[in-house]
Order: structure tokens, then sequence, then C-alpha cells
């Protein structure tokens, strides 16, 4: 199974299996990491933001406009920053380092 490598506040590593087929934040939340996703993946909140290695950034598909206007909401807006509830996980993305952004 894929892992993605969860980079922590305090900047603790996190390694954990990631389900083809989830997002980022459904994976944080079947292994207690800390992303909040108010809005349940909807497109409405930008809770969920999360920094992907730079490394990583340029595998995944450009952000949506919906995704792009909610990111401007993010507090800590990094020029990789993307929402975690938008970023599916497949075998390409095995051993993606996603970085959660300081608490406001
Ligand atoms: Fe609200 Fe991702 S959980 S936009």
């Amino acid at each position: 199974m894929p892992r993605v490598i969860f980079i922590e506040h305090d900047g603790v590593r996190r390694e954990v299996d990631a389900p083809v087929g989830l997002s980022i934040l459904e994976i944080a939340h079947q292994n207690d990491i800390e992303l909040e996703g108010a809005c349940e993946g909807s497109l409405a909140c930008a809770t969920c933001h999360v920094i992907v290695d730079d490394e990583w950034w340029s595998k995944l598909g450009p952000a949506s406009e919906e995704e792009e206007d909610m990111l401007d909401l993010a507090f800590g807006l990094e020029k990789t920053s993307r929402l975690g509830c938008q970023i599916i996980m497949s075998e390409e993305l095995d051993g993606i380092v996603i970085h959660l952004p300081k608490q406001s």
C-alpha cells in the first residue's frame, strides 16, 4: 500500500498507510493527524490546508479555480500550498511528503 509522510507542526515525522482513492484529509483523520477539514471536503473552507514538499509539487495536477480561491483564505500560505481534501492518493504519490502548516 502507498504511504504518506506527514511532517507535523513541531517537525515530527509520521509515515502512514495511504489507501489509493482516499484524500490526504481522510488519510490524516484515519491516523489522528491534526488537520481540521471543517467542511469535510466540499471546498467550502481552508482548514485542510497543507504544504506539499517541493519535490512532490510537480507530480500533482493543477489546483482547480475553486481550490485556488479557498487557498487564498488559508493562513500561512506557501507556493506549494494545497487543500488536503483535494489531493487524492494514487500509486504515483507513494511516499509523498506533506507538511502541516503552523497553527494560526
Ligand atoms: Fe474544507 Fe478541504 S475540508 S476545503
